[in-house]
């Protein structure tokens, strides 16, 4: 899919990832529908887009709350907006204990992390069904292919949208609606400005965001770097339990 001329919505569109992917998507020529809880660093970001700033549209939205992404949705449809690609990236991983589990916390990656993806999914796709057209991308992790060491709510939370965005690739198939599913490595963000562990092999916003733009345009079903992490990721998947989890343990004290 040429991303020209499209309308695409992106959540978390605030800061890193999807802050990057708002200025290279309007730089291609797109719409976009930006969402995040900061208003005002969508107000910036959308000031920054001109000078086509004032096709764009920004809303505040707390992706974890069902109420908020409805109303938000029904607004789009009543108004004729038609969504062509939904972008799904917002995410937080706030850390985890197992000496002391914080329910809340728990809960609250799965409700933005996981659950943010599919109150979209579900009150957007019924029409991308009816026209038969549209690309659906959700943004997981390399840290959603096995359990991470100190991250058991975000690796739980991204584990479950990577199969969710499996399975209703299959179920969307017929209505030629493309589901892809993005796997970073790390990325130079807020997110990883906030972390103290060592993280190897990370890239840059701008070159991580330019791989995503051009995954999503070939219509790739999953868009995974770097590289060297990626394999990583995938041996990763085929070690033994036991093992995995010693070489893991000493990896983040
Ligand atoms: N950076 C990495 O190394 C890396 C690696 C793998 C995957 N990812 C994934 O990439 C995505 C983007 O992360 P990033 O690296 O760009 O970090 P970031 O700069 O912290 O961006 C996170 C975005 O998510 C939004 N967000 C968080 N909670 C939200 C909520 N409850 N409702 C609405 N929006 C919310 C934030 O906006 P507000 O705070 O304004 O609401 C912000 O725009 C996330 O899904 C993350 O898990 C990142």
């Amino acid at each position: 899919m040429k991303l020209n001329n499209k309308t695409i919505l992106i959540t978390g569109a605030s800061s890193g990832i999807g802050a990057e992917l708002a200025i290279q998507l309007a730089a291609k020529g797109n719409r976009l529908v930006l969402l995040a809880r900061r208003c005002e660093l969508l107000l910036e970001l959308v000031q920054q887009l001109a000078p086509h700033a004032h096709e764009h549209l920004y809303f505040h939205c707390d992706v974890s709350d069902p109420d908020q992404v409805k109303d938000i949705c029904d607004w789009i449809t009543k108004s004729e907006v038609t969504i062509d690609v939904l972008i799904l990236n917002a995410g937080f991983n706030g850390g985890f204990s197992v000496k002391e589990i914080d329910l809340d916390l728990f809960r609250q990656h799965v409700e933005v992390n996981f659950f943010g993806a599919v109150y979209f999914i579900k009150y957007l796709v019924p029409e991308m069904i009816r026209r038969k057209s549209g690309l659906i991308a959700v943004n997981g992790s390399l840290a959603g292919y096995r359990g991470m060491p100190k991250a058991a709510a975000y690796s739980a939370a991204k584990g479950a949208l990577m199969n969710f965005i499996d399975s209703i690739r299959i179920d969307l198939y017929k209505y030629n609606i493309h589901c892809t599913l993005i796997s970073p490595g790390f990325v130079k963000t807020p997110i990883t400005d906030r972390v103290e562990f060592y993280m190897p092999f990370m890239m840059s916003v701008d070159k991580a965001t330019h791989i995503i733009v051009r995954g999503l345009e070939r219509a790739q079903t999953e868009i995974r770097f770097p590289w060297p992490m990626v394999c990583a990721a995938q041996v990763g998947r085929l070690l033994p339990n036991r093992f995995y989890a010693w070489l893991m343990q000493s990896s983040r004290r």
